[in-house]
């Protein structure tokens, strides 16, 4: 049967008119509900919700769940992630544990390289399987729509074949993806001495080749010391703006040094990491159009500072949060522990870090028009909870999660 109705419902949450595609400063404290809600689907669309008292009586015509208990909630937006690498590294886990920092770590030769050795002697078919493996673990948490990252290949073939599995994965799962470029991750080893010859292979060839081929989405820098500098940044973001792709940038995880001025100057979509964020960086911010996303895990993984959170969220610009599953600084992409790590250390509430983590991650990939909130039309991914008094409860419970049953897209997962 296609056609699923939620009875019983003990709250409905994240109820959003069409036109809200974020929501900033003290709006994302206010998560809109309804208390003893129905919600009915048809196919993989949200058809109707409302009171109980208006819900459709002839039950035998749908599948039947009932929510009594229980809450439910659009399903995470996760909107910066590199879930498609191969094999791990754990190695430098415990270099780390010992004392090394990350930026040591990459220095030693390990890091990014380390990953891009490993992924380039991967086969696409097993880069498939195991980014599968992890694709089908982060729906299980409650991840409904989900940005992916090249950035492992650093040549030609390599960055194809990263992207052709995200195409992959986008086909053969109900999760919405969308795919972003990053050649511009790190220096490959060949091009260590050659750093310009490198990005001329980025802007000549790889964009626009990978573009005609509709393999990516958006395309994105790691904007920082020792990676990519303003004018190498700029070279890659001109060329987006030429092709007509959006930018997503990875900016101020480490030092800032100007990469959000650059990257308002191409109106990104948004900025991620700031880790480090002055307040010119935030004054900039405000007179933009484009979105901070935190990474909060990242910096609980690699005890690096958190994103001023509090600060961005008081001066009024919106915030998304996002998982940034990665094999060096967020080996995880469980999205239930990003909101909880949201709210204890960077001490959002739990409104604002359901906001940052549905309707505002759906706007840091473009596509707050389809998911990120319960809203007639849009796709239905969502979140039953277990039996649960309080939303609190959700970032609460932290590592243990409460989610009771996933839908994505019309279809019941788990
Ligand atoms: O977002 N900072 C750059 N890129 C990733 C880490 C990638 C890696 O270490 O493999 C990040 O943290
Ligand atoms: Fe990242």
């Amino acid at each position: 049967m296609s056609r699923i109705l939620l009875i019983n419902i003990k709250k409905l949450l994240q109820i959003r008119s069409l036109d809200t595609s974020y929501v900033s400063g003290k709006e994302m404290d206010e998560l809109p509900f309804i208390e003893s809600a129905y919600l009915l689907i048809n196919n993989d669309i949200i058809e109707e919700f409302g009171e109980m008292k208006n819900s459709p009586k002839n039950l035998e015509k749908f599948r039947v769940i009932d929510c009594k208990e229980k809450m439910v909630l659009p399903s995470w937006c996760d909107s910066h992630s590199h879930i498609v690498f191969s094999g791990n590294r754990s190695n430098e886990f415990i270099d780390r544990i010992k004392g090394l920092s990350y930026n040591e770590i990459a220095n030693n030769g390990g890091g990014i390289l380390n990953s891009v050795d490993i992924l380039r002697n991967t086969s696409k078919e097993d880069l498939l399987k195991q980014s599968t493996i992890r694709v089908k673990e982060v729906i299980n948490q409650g991840t409904g729509a989900i940005e992916i990252k090249s950035g492992y290949g650093l040549n030609m073939e390599s960055e194809k074949k990263m992207l052709e599995v995200i195409s992959e994965i986008k086909k053969q799962n109900n999760i919405t993806v969308k795919a972003t470029f990053l050649g511009a991750h790190a220096f490959p080893r060949e091009f260590t001495d050659n750093k310009r010859e490198y990005i001329d292979l980025i802007v000549n060839k790889m964009m626009p080749q990978y573009n005609e081929a509709r393999l990516i989405d958006f395309v994105d820098v790691f904007c920082e010391k020792g990676y990519f500098d303003i004018k190498q940044s700029e070279r890659v973001l001109s060329k987006a703006k030429e092709l007509g792709i959006r930018a997503k940038i990875h900016v101020n995880q480490f030092n800032s040094f100007g990469g959000i001025k650059l990257a308002l100057k191409y109106e990104a979509l948004s900025v991620d990491h700031l880790e480090v964020l002055t307040n010119e960086d935030l004054t900039n911010l405000k007179n933009g159009s484009t979105i901070p996303v935190a990474l909060p895990t990242c910096s609980y993984f690699l005890g690096i500072n958190y994103a001023p959170a509090r600060k961005i969220i008081d001066s009024g610009l919106p915030l998304a949060i996002a998982s940034d599953y990665n094999p060096g600084s967020s080996p995880s992409g469980n999205m239930n522990f990003v909101v909880s790590t949201a709210c204890i250390k960077m001490k959002l509430t739990s409104e604002e870090a359901i906001n940052a983590a549905t309707i505002n991650g759906a706007y840091a990939m473009g596509i707050s028009d389809k998911v990120g909130s319960i809203t007639k039309g849009k796709i239905a991914n969502l979140i039953i909870t277990k039996d649960i008094n309080s939303i609190n409860e959700i970032p609460y419970s932290f590592g243990s999660g409460k989610i009771s049953e996933v839908i994505l897209a019309g279809k019941i997962i788990n």
